[in-house]
Parts: C-alpha cells; sequence; structure tokens
C-alpha cells in the first residue's frame, strides 16, 4: 500500500506482467471477484491490460460513486468500447447534459401511470407463447423468457408484434453479449478482422436490421402511445428534432436493455424455484388464495406479497446486471483510498448481495427475509439490481410488473422440473447470463400437484 495526496492505494493481488489479473479472472470471474474480496477487503486494486480496475464492496462506498458524488463519474470507456458499437449514444451510455436530455425525452413511456396499462398485454402475451408449451417435452426456458420479454417490449415501446425476430435478435445478442467478456482476444490491435470481430459486426447488422424495420414502420404509420413516434416528434429548445441516427441509438437500448435482464432475472427464477419445491408450493398457495385460478391483473399485485419477495431474493442471489462499472473523471477517495480519474471503478452487485454482513446465510435461497424491518436495517446500497442515483435504471418498475405477472401466470399453469443439472453456469458480460441452455421439463400444474400431495400423505403415513 503506497501513499499519494494523503490517501492510500488500495491493496491487491500483483497478477502477471503485462495482463495483470485477466488470465485469473477471465478463468472465473465471480470467484475471483468474491476471492480478491475474501482476501484484501473493501477496496482492491488489480491490473487490467492498460490500466487498473478498482472493486469496492462496501454499500457506503459504492453509494457514494452511484448516489452522493454521482456527476464526478462517468460510464467510461468499458462502456464506450464494449456497447458504444451497438448502442451509440443512446440513453444507457450517454454522458452529461446530452444524457439529461435523452431521458427526460424517454422518461414518460415509464410514467407509472403508463406502465400500469402494459400489465393486461404481458400476461395475454404470457398465456399465448406458453399456450404452445406441451407437458412432457423439454424446453429451454432462457430462449423461451428471450423470446417473451422481446414480444412483451415490442408491444410495449413500440406497439409491434416483434415475434418473427426473436430467434435472429436472440443470436445476435448472444454474439454482442460475448463479446463483451473480457478475453485475451482484447488483446489483439483493433484494426485486425479476428473471426470473433466478424461476428460481431454481422451481429450488430442484424440489430440494425430489426431496428430500422420498426422505425419505418413507425414512421409509416405514428400513433401517440409508441415510443418511436414520440422520439421522431420532439423537438429541442431550438425546435430542432432529432437526428435518425439518434432515433436509432434510443430504440436500440430500449430494445436490448428493455428484454435481455427480464428474461434472465426469469430464467433465474425459474432455476431457483426448481430447487426449492417449498418456495414454490407456497407461491402456489399465495396465487390459489388471491387470484382463484383467475389471470393475474395489475390490482391483485399489491396482494401477491410472497411473489415479490421470491423476486427480490432471486435478484439478490442472481442480479441480472453482476457488476455496474464507472471511471472518476478527477481523483476521488473512498474511505483511506483513492480512487485516481480515468481508471475504472467497479461495483459487483454479485458480491456485496452474498455478504454475510448484510444477509444471514447468504447462499440460502430465502424470500422470507424481505421483510419491511429487514429492508429499513439494510444499508442503502447492500441491494442494488437496479443501480441507484440518477442513472438508476429507467426500466425498474417495468421490470418488476412483468417479471410478477409473467411469474404468476405460468406458474399457475405449470410446474417447470431442471433437467439441466443443479448448477448455474454464468458468463460474465455486461450481463449474467447462463453458459449453457436452462433445460426444463414441463408439467401442468393439476397433475404436479395431485403428485405432491400424494408424496406429502406417504410421508405423514408410511405404514398405509
Ligand atoms: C430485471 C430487469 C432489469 C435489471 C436488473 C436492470 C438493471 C439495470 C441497471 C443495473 C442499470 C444501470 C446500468 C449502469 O448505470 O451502469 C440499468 C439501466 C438502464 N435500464 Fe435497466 N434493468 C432491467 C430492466 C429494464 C427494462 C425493462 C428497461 C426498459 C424497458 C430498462 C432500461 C434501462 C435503461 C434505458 C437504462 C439506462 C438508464 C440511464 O442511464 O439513464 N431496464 N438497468
Amino acid at each position: 500500500m503506497s501513499k499519494r495526496g494523503g490517501a492510500e492505494t488500495p491493496p491487491g493481488p500483483d497478477g502477471l506482467p503485462l495482463v495483470g489479473s485477466l488470465p485469473e479472472y477471465a478463468r472465473d470471474p465471480f470467484g475471483f471477484e468474491r476471492r480478491v474480496h475474501r482476501e484484501y477487503g473493501d477496496v482492491v486494486r488489480w491490473k487490467v491490460p492498460g490500466g487498473w480496475m478498482y472493486h469496492l464492496a462496501d454499500p457506503e462506498h459504492i453509494e457514494h460513486v452511484l448516489v452522493r458524488n454521482n456527476q464526478n463519474y462517468v460510464k467510461g470507456e468499458v462502456f464506450q468500447e464494449t456497447l458504444g458499437p451497438v448502442l451509440g449514444n443512446g440513453v444507457l451510455n450517454a454522458e452529461g447534459e446530452f444524457w439529461r436530455r435523452q431521458r427526460h425525452l424517454v422518461e414518460p413511456a415509464f410514467h407509472p401511470d403508463r406502465i400500469s396499462t402494459y400489465a393486461e398485454m404481458m400476461v395475454d402475451v404470457t398465456e399465448r407463447q406458453t399456450g404452445r408449451w406441451r407437458a412432457g417435452e423439454i424446453r429451454d426456458i432462457h430462449s423461451d423468457m428471450t423470446a417473451l420479454t422481446l414480444e412483451i417490449i415490442g408491444r410495449a415501446m413500440f406497439g409491434l408484434d416483434l415475434s418473427d425476430e426473436s430467434e435472429e435478435v436472440g443470436e445476435a445478442l448472444e454474439t454482442v453479449m460475448k463479446a463483451s467478456e473480457f478475453s485475451y482476444s482484447d488483446l489483439v490491435p483493433e484494426q485486425i478482422p479476428t473471426p470473433e470481430r466478424r461476428r460481431f459486426e454481422n451481429a450488430v447488422e442484424d440489430l440494425n436490421r430489426v431496428v430500422a424495420r420498426i422505425i419505418k414502420e413507425r414512421k409509416r404509420n405514428p400513433t401517440d402511445e409508441d415510443v418511436v413516434s414520440m422520439l421522431l416528434a420532439a423537438r429541442d429548445d431550438e425546435g430542432e428534432g432529432m437526428s435518425l441516427r439518434q432515433v436509432r441509438d434510443e430504440v436500440m437500448t430500449l430494445l436490448l436493455a428493455g428484454h435481455e435482464t427480464t428474461a434472465l432475472a426469469l430464467t433465474f427464477t425459474f432455476f431457483l424455484l426448481a430447487q426449492h419445491g417449498d418456495v414454490e408450493r407456497k407461491i402456489v398457495r399465495e396465487l390459489d388464495e388471491e387470484l382463484g385460478g383467475e389471470t393475474p391483473t395489475f390490482r391483485d399485485l399489491p396482494n401477491l406479497t410472497y411473489l415479490e419477495q421470491v423476486v427480490k431474493e432471486s435478484m439478490r442471489l442472481y442480479p441480472p446486471v453482476p457488476s455496474i462499472v464507472r471511471e472518476p473523471v478527477e481523483d476521488d477517495r473512498v474511505g483511506d483510498y483513492r480512487l485516481p480519474a480515468g481508471e475504472t471503478v467497479s461495483m459487483s452487485q454479485h458480491v456485496v448481495h452474498r455478504d454475510p454482513r448484510w444477509y444471514d446465510d447468504p447462499m440460502a435461497f430465502r424470500p422470507e427475509r424481505w421483510t419491511g424491518d429487514f429492508e429499513q436495517s439494510l444499508p442503502r446500497l447492500a441491494y442494488f439490481p437496479f443501480a441507484a442515483g440518477p442513472r438508476r435504471c429507467i426500466g425498474d418498475r417495468f421490470a418488476m410488473l412483468e417479471a410478477r405477472l409473467v411469474l404468476a401466470t405460468i406458474l399457475q399453469r405449470f410446474h417447470l422440473e431442471q433437467v439441466s443439472g443443479p448448477s448455474m453456469d454464468l458468463r460474465m458480460s455486461i450481463t449474467a447470463r447462463p453458459k449453457k441452455p436452462v433445460e426444463m421439463k414441463i408439467h401442468e400444474r393439476e397433475e404436479w400437484r395431485e403428485k405432491q400431495e400424494r408424496t406429502e400423505k406417504a410421508v405423514e403415513s408410511p405404514a398405509e
């Protein structure tokens, strides 16, 4: 630890010359982050090619970066390099005044009153897509949830049915996300067209085609409701409209940010439920009591309290966005440590959400822990699946509405049995994605319930 300007350099692993800790990180990013936190503490510095990564795990420090001193931070190089070629200067990537204006422009689409109007459509789409499921078949639930959330975001934001594009978008997204992982090919000079880079460019082309179709369709047939028409009609103080390039960037941002993460949250929840029959039975009981077999609606949600606890607990153990990165514009400090301008600061939900200082028995999937008192007692940034501060997720309410309605609709009718093994290997990109298909066997709820009752009876009276 060295001292400069009254603040110290944080401790951390030495790593190798040139590549630093990249090899170890690339082998197992989640394990690496957990290990350095355990061994070096709440502020750790480790070397990456061309710079340093500063890893923060104290909620107080994270609040400092994301909320209290947010004006000193930009999303920085990691964001620009990985997401820039896909999202351009959309609201997720933009900075400063330009970001503020764009955020303000898309905000009306996320007003609570407007969001509640999407509920019925969310349930309809879920019923229709899962109406094709057959008892006994084995399905890749991650791919199903991606198709489902893509159709929902297409209808909610753009007033369009994108179900025909779902395979193309799903595959392109997989390639784009793979390219955003840290890998050795990052060390190859940018001008060299590696096969990976060519695949990436083709994927961006595919996504561009889908976005171009959305914009073309809405230009031809504008509505009062959809975001594209809203963006095309927007004027700044000088009466200037938005460039077509900017409209493209915003549509791409909402299309991708608006479905991939929710698909992951749903996939992880089904994965957890498949291993915790007690939790699943408790949700089903709640659904029976509150809905009595009827289709869930927006008005039912305040009564589905256990379901909400389940979603929160699932995003604690498996946050779809596993870490957030920022770059200090000017030197900053957290506690005793200096965060130098221009370096990368990373804050990992994955690590903080599993910290035993905040979560008793942190690896246990225990939705019951999410009581009002417990939430009150948590440090503010000990739970941040949607980030915090001015750049908090704009779609948090939309996502929570969608996740609960989709789960309520599916769980009323189906039980999903895990067939691809009890572990979930994740790939760390901008989001945490399952490495392999998440295969599950579909059971009709009634048949599953009868089987459960028979098993329970047999356990209670084994002699019979
Ligand atoms: C479970 C689902 C979701 C999770 C976990 C999630 C998580 C996040 C996180 C952590 C950020 C902050 C990223 C950063 O600052 O580095 C973010 C930003 C954002 N999210 Fe989400 N998100 C979800 C769903 C959605 C949905 C449904 C939409 C749109 C319909 C959306 C649109 C956005 C946008 C536009 C931003 C950028 C906001 C800004 O910088 O002003 N997200 N999200």
